[in-house]
């Protein structure tokens, strides 16, 4: 299906942002929809160049506006933040980087309506705090943009439905920026998957461990709800802390899930059935405030707990372990687990695989040797990591996933190839946010995940193993350059 997103643009109105709807586990859960899923598979002409706005260069924001401008073909047409410092940090760079000058680069909590009237935009790259993913990507979707949201795409199941639905009724792709699902071993397990490498798959596991006590009690990064800059000194809690701070449950569930819902491929073949959610109880985030400040912060409240864990079963049958634990001191971790009938993989604390050649060898009863195991990635690498890996490792970030998956949608829409996911991905998978909440409310009962897809995850073929050709971009990487300020904010090399 290709469509000319400009048709839309005559019929598409403007509708006002859709209110956060926290703490509603009381209310009832819309669980289906009426039609399929119009949105899967669906690609737009082609783009001779992309031009995208960066709304938010923050911590994140930097890195995804130095990554962008680096991809042939893409050129950042505008910027918007809250402080007008950090956009014209990110104009000089451009700048000292021979660059073009956005058409629009303006402070504002509101600029960004702006920028989605504008006609100098086709992608809206929303690098803004979670509440603002939902509002800023309807807006985008209405004026005839593609939208891509930062982690998670929204914080409750009615704005996945709002999503899927404008996304739907826009003609207008919404894609979540899960980069970890371009990680060069995410790929290569989905890769081995999809070659039947583990057999039939039945059991996921991932997570998001990392202790963040500094990142939210003394960073001066973090604004506070109300945009005030430097949450701690301006005694109050940043924007994340704050959500932390209101309600339990996952709050940031898709860096580990996304690349297991694709080994499973979930939405295309499987779906998300139901879940059940325990938590364990807050006590890291409080030792720490209680042990170093003598400020607000000792006797701040935090609602999440140490330790999120989620069983989700599949329409399968499959099983999922989903973790999140944001404050515990203890090495980071996404688990990132895929095991079947023929044998299994991990990411953490390290790449390793056991695999049995024939059923009931009894080979994988032990991983693979070093040797075994550096002869297998290669192997099996992913051809997207293939073509662009050592770019993108030159690049940085998070070892360079951050890069490919830019890369990546870029490259999709300048072809106009459909994107890799899309806006049921981007609902199942955030949906987490408030489903684990409502199951950890209950008393961790039973919860019943939507079918964003009303039905079609039945007919789904599946994820693909898809390439890139540099040579359909126009122009090459001559001048890519490591980017410090990418490095510099995962805090340690691999560190979400
Ligand atoms: N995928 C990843 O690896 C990854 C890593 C870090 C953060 N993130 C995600 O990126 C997003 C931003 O996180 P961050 O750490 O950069 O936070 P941050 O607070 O450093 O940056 C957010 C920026 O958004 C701006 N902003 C806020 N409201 C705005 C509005 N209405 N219009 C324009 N700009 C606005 C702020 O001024 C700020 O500069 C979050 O959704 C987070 O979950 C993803």
């Amino acid at each position: 299906m290709v469509q000319d997103r400009r048709e839309f643009l005559k019929s598409a109105a403007w509708m006002s942002a859709v209110a956060m709807a926290a703490g509603c586990a009381n209310n009832p859960l819309k669980l289906f929809g009426t039609t399929g899923a119009p949105m899967q598979g669906f690609a737009l002409k082609p783009m001779k160049k992309v031009r995208v706005a960066v709304i938010g260069v923050g911590r994140r924001g930097v890195s995804a506006l130095r990554r962008i401008s680096m991809i042939p073909g893409t050129e950042v047409s505008a910027i918007a933040d809250l402080f007008q410092d950090r956009i014209d940090g990110e104009l000089k760079w451009l700048k000292e980087s021979g660059k073009p000058t956005p058409k629009f680069a303006k402070a504002g909590p509101e600029e960004y309506k702006r920028i989605c009237e504008s006609d100098a935009v086709d992608v809206v790259y929303n690098v803004t705090p979670w509440h603002m993913h939902e509002p800023i990507a309807v807006c985008a979707m209405e004026h005839g943009k593609v939208a891509l949201n930062e982690v998670p795409g929204t914080q409750t199941v009615d704005g996945c439905w709002n999503l899927v639905e404008t996304s739907e009724r826009t003609k207008m792709p919404c894609m979540m920026l899960e980069n970890c699902c371009y990680g060069e071993e995410e790929l290569l397990m989905l890769n081995m998957a999809k070659l039947g490498l583990f057999g039939e798959i039945t059991h996921g596991e991932a997570a998001y461990i990392h202790d963040q006590r500094d990142l939210q009690f003394k960073s001066d990064r973090y604004h506070t709800m109300d945009g005030e800059r430097d949450a701690a000194k301006a005694g109050k809690p940043g924007w994340t802390l704050h959500f932390y701070a209101k309600q339990g449950g996952n709050q940031y569930p898709t860096h580990g899930l996304g690349p297991v819902a694709k080994y499973m491929d979930i939405n295309r073949g499987d779906s998300f059935d139901f879940l059940v959610s325990i938590e364990s109880k807050q006590a890291s985030y409080r030792h720490y405030a209680q042990e170093l400040f003598d400020d607000w912060r000792r006797d701040f409240g935090v609602k999440i707990g140490d330790m999120s864990q989620t069983l989700i079963r599949t329409k399968l049958g499959r099983s999922i372990l989903l973790q999140l634990d944001a404050c515990t001191p203890r090495p980071y971790s996404r688990i990132n687990l895929v095991s079947g009938t023929r044998g299994m993989a991990m990411g953490y604390p390290e790449f390793r695989v056991a695999l049995e050649d024939k059923t009931g060898d009894g080979k994988a009863h032990k991983f693979m040797d070093e040797a075994a195991t550096a002869e297998l990635r290669k192997k099996y690498a992913h051809p997207i990591w293939k073509a662009a890996g050592e770019v993108a490792k030159k690049v940085g970030g998070h070892g360079g996933m951050d890069f490919i998956m830019d890369l990546r949608w870029s490259y999709c829409l300048q072809n106009g190839i459909p994107l890799d996911t899309d806006v049921y991905d981007l609902a199942a998978w955030s949906s987490m946010v408030e489903l684990t909440r409502r199951s950890v409310e209950s008393g961790s009962k039973p919860v019943e995940c939507p079918d964003f897809t009303r039905g079609a995850w039945k007919g789904g073929k599946g994820f693909t193993i898809d390439e890139i050709d540099l040579s359909k971009l126009p122009g090459d990487f001559g001048g890519v350059k490591h980017d410090d300020n990418s490095d510099a904010n995962a805090r340690q090399e691999g560190f979400i």
